[in-house]
């Protein structure tokens, strides 16, 4: 597994002081609010359990799921697999994502949940790969930026299979070349 890795892009030490830092910031900015924290499955899951731990206010948490990904390339058609199982409505939903590529996905992802009278909407991401932007969105909470290539490891996937790595990587490009 590991021979498939071409080069290690974030420790786990490194992930962990940014679920520190991200964790602060959203206690600062919800004491006192209403907040659902929403991840989005599968990816974010792993992201989702050590987040959670750093958020030091009340909160209720949530899971939905859609999927636009065959093997490195998104389709382009977001597909909901999973719906909310709390209503929203006067909620304060903080959407934890693993990565903003394209931002399809969480564009579509806010557009539906903005029709369910929540209170507020944000997005919270692991990491941002600006390179690929198609849809006009910005995360509010910001792991890290990492550059051009199919990254996997900490819950992100290529077909599946590195969501156990512990830390994040890129996938050698020998694995999906043929
Ligand atoms: P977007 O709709 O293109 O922004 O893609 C969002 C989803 O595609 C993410 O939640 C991931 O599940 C998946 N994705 C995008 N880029 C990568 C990557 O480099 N590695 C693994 N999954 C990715
Ligand atoms: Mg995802």
């Amino acid at each position: 597994m590991e021979r498939d890795v071409k080069d290690i892009l974030i420790s786990e030490q490194e992930i962990k002081q940014i679920c520190k830092r991200l964790g602060e910031e959203i206690t600062r900015d919800y004491k006192g609010k209403n907040l659902l924290v929403v991840s989005v499955l599968k990816g974010a899951v792993i992201f989702m359990a050590d987040l959670l731990r750093e958020i030091k206010c009340d909160c209720i948490i949530d899971f939905i799921a859609v999927s636009s990904y065959s093997g490195t390339k998104t389709t382009g058609v977001v597909k909901f697999k999973k719906d909310l199982d709390i209503d929203p409505d006067g909620m304060d939903i903080l959407i934890v994502e693993d990565i903003l590529d394209s931002g399809v996905t969480l564009s579509y992802l806010s557009k539906v949940l903005m029709g369910r009278n929540a209170n507020s909407i944000k997005i919270c991401t692991l990491l941002d790969k600006p390179a690929n932007r198609k849809a006009d969105i910005k995360a509010d909470y910001v792991g890290t930026v990492v550059p051009d290539e199919f990254i996997i490891g900490y819950g992100l996937d290529y077909n599946e299979k590195y969501r156990n790595l512990p830390y994040i990587g890129i996938l050698d490009s020998s694995v999906y070349e043929n």
